[in-house]
C-alpha cells in the first residue's frame, strides 16, 4: 500500500506522460477512483488510534485536493490542443451543404415533355449524329435545293453514305419526322422528339447548340384545326391562360402549307404598345402609350409549323392519299426565356457556366 505522500509523486510523475484526454481520464480514475490509489492508503487507518487516523485523513484529503487541481490544468491545456488541431469550435455557425439543382433547360424539357404527354403524345429520342438524308432529302430538300442554307449545318468529316450521304449534327428535330414514320410504319401517330440541334451561330438570341421539340402527328383525316388546337393548348399550358396563339402563312419545304406560330406578347398582353414606364398599357391613359420593345405588333414568334408535305409522308413510307399530319418545330431555349418571370435576355447565359446564374434556379 502506497503513502500518500508516495501516491502524489507517482501520480506526479505518470501524469508527464499523459497526452490524451482519454488517458488522463484513465489516470484520474486510477488515483480518485473508488478503488484508487487514494482509497487505498486510507484503508490503514482502521489500525490507527484516533489522532494519527485525523492527520492521515487530513493528509489525504489535501493530496486529493492537489492531484484534482493538477487533472483540470491538465484538461484545459489538452481540450485547447483540440481546438488547435482539430479546429472544433461549437460555437461557429453549422457548415452549409451546396446542394445542386436542374439547368433551367431541363426543367423547360421536363415541363414540356409533361403538356404534351398529358394530351396521348410519346416522347422519343432519334440519333444526335444524322444522315443528311433524314435531315434534308427526306423533309423534301433534295441536294443543292437553297432552302437548305436556313439550316446551317456541321458536317462531320466521314466518308459519304451512298443513299445517305454524310452525316451532320441535327440542324433540326425534324428528321425525327422520318425516323418515326419509318420506325412505327403505320399511323396514327403522336410524337414528341426534345432533342440538342446544332447550327454555327452565338449571339444573344443564338447559341451553337439548342434545343428544339418537335410535334408529329399523323392520321387518318388529321387537318389544321387539330394543329392550332395542339398548340393553343401548349400555349396556355405553358404560357398561361390569357396568351392566345395565331398561324402566320410562312414556307418551308418540308410542310404544306406551312406557317409560324405567334404568341401574344406578355410585356404589351398582344396590344402592341406599354404605358411610358414600360407596364402592359392603361386603355384609360392611351395618350401614354409607346411601342412595345419585346415583340412585333403584340405577337412574339414561337416557331414554325405545318400540315407535313406529302413528298415527306412518301419518304416515311406512308401513303400520303390515305393519312394526313401536321408538325410543328420550337425551341425549348426560346420559349422557355419567353415564359412570363424568367427575365433572361442573352441565351448565352445559359451555357456560360456561370454558377451565380445556375444557381438562382
Ligand atoms: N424544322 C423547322 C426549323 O428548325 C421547324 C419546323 C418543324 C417547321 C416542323 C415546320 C414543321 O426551323
Amino acid at each position: 500500500m502506497m503513502s500518500p505522500n508516495n501516491a502524489l509523486h507517482t501520480f506526479q510523475e505518470d501524469l508527464k506522460s499523459i497526452t490524451s484526454l482519454e488517458s488522463l481520464y484513465v489516470l484520474e480514475t486510477q488515483y480518485l477512483g473508488k478503488n484508487g490509489i487514494l482509497n487505498e492508503s486510507l484503508k490503514s487507518m482502521k489500525d490507527l488510534d484516533p489522532e494519527a487516523r485525523k492527520v492521515l485523513g487530513q493528509e489525504v484529503n489535501k493530496i486529493k485536493g492537489e492531484i484534482v487541481e493538477s487533472i483540470s490544468i491538465a484538461k484545459k491545456k489538452l481540450l485547447s490542443m483540440v481546438d488547435e488541431n482539430n479546429a472544433v469550435d461549437v460555437t461557429l455557425p453549422g457548415k452549409k451543404y451546396e446542394s445542386g439543382s436542374l439547368h433551367l433547360v431541363t426543367y423547360a424539357i421536363e415541363e414540356i415533355s409533361a403538356i404534351f404527354e398529358r394530351i396521348g403524345f410519346i416522347r422519343m429520342s432519334y440519333p444526335e449524329i444524322e444522315w443528311e438524308w433524314f435531315s434534308f432529302e427526306a423533309l423534301n430538300m433534295p441536294a443543292d435545293h437553297p432552302a437548305r442554307d436556313d439550316f446551317e449545318t456541321f458536317f462531320i468529316d466521314t466518308p459519304a453514305h451512298e443513299k445517305f450521304g454524310k452525316m451532320v449534327l441535327t440542324p433540326h428535330t425534324s428528321s425525327g419526322q422520318i425516323r418515326e414514320m419509318l420506325r412505327l410504319g403505320k399511323p396514327p401517330i403522336r410524337m414528341i422528339n426534345i432533342a440538342k440541334t446544332y447550327r454555327p451561330n452565338w449571339d444573344a438570341s443564338h447559341v451553337p447548340m439548342f434545343h428544339q421539340f418537335e410535334g408529329l402527328c399523323i392520321d387518318k383525316k388529321i387537318n389544321i384545326t387539330h394543329l392550332k388546337g395542339t398548340i393553343d393548348y401548349f400555349a396556355k399550358e405553358f404560357f398561361g391562360e390569357d396568351r392566345e396563339t395565331r398561324l402566320r402563312p410562312f414556307h418551308f419545304q418540308f410542310t404544306e402549307p406551312s406557317f409560324e406560330v405567334d404568341i401574344t406578347c406578355d410585356l404589351c398582353a398582344g396590344t402592341g404598345y406599354v404605358s411610358e414606364s414600360g407596364r402592359s398599357l392603361d386603355s384609360a391613359r392611351d395618350d401614354l402609350k409607346v411601342k412595345c420593345k419585346l415583340c412585333k405588333q403584340g405577337w412574339l414568334e414561337l416557331g414554325g409549323t405545318g400540315m407535313v408535305h406529302p413528298n415527306v409522308l412518301t419518304a416515311g413510307g406512308i401513303d400520303p392519299k390515305e393519312y394526313t399530319g401536321w408538325a410543328f418545330g420550337f425551341g425549348v431555349e426560346r420559349v422557355m426565356m419567353m415564359k412570363p418571370g424568367v427575365g433572361l435576355n442573352n441565351m448565352r447565359a445559359l451555357y456560360d457556366g456561370d454558377i451565380r446564374v445556375l444557381e438562382q434556379f
